[in-house]
């Protein structure tokens, strides 16, 4: 399992102390405080739709799929087979690793191998304008 503080370490330590803005190259930002990361359905247009999802990078991948009108999950978005990044094609309730072919459920449990390890899950809040994962 990765704990909240294996998965803050690789963060950049300026965002660590302060609120910062966080994300990929040409992504949108996701808004990193503390243990909270907090994704805008303005910024990130697919969370708004269930079945929707994207994978955000917060010093490392994190995976998150709107699941319900009122519920979410946030998953490590690192295969646990060999550490490649995972995708989410939209509305699959998959999670696909691009090395190996790996696939993970919504619940982070291994649908396919070479995986044999599920996926840490984190807890995801879904409010009225913005999903919120504790990391
Ligand atoms: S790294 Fe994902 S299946 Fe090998």
């Amino acid at each position: 399992m990765v704990t909240r503080r294996g998965f803050l370490g690789a963060l950049p330590l300026g965002a660590l102390a302060a609120r910062g803005l966080l994300g990929c190259a040409g992504a949108p930002a996701a808004t990193v405080d503390g243990g909270t990361v907090t994704l805008r359905f303005a910024d990130y247009p697919a969370l708004a739709n269930v079945g929707g999802g994207v994978v955000v990078t917060v010093g490392q991948p994190l995976a998150v799929v709107r699941t319900a009108t009122d519920a979410a999950v946030a998953l490590s978005g690192l295969c646990t087979h060999q550490s490649c990044p995972l995708t989410y094609p939209d509305g699959s309730r998959l999670l696909l690793c691009t090395c190996h072919g790996a696939q993970f459920d919504m619940g982070g449990g291994v649908t396919r191998g070479p995986a044999t390890l599920p996926l840490a899950e984190y807890p995801a809040t879904v409010g009225a304008d913005a999903i919120t994962i504790t990391i």
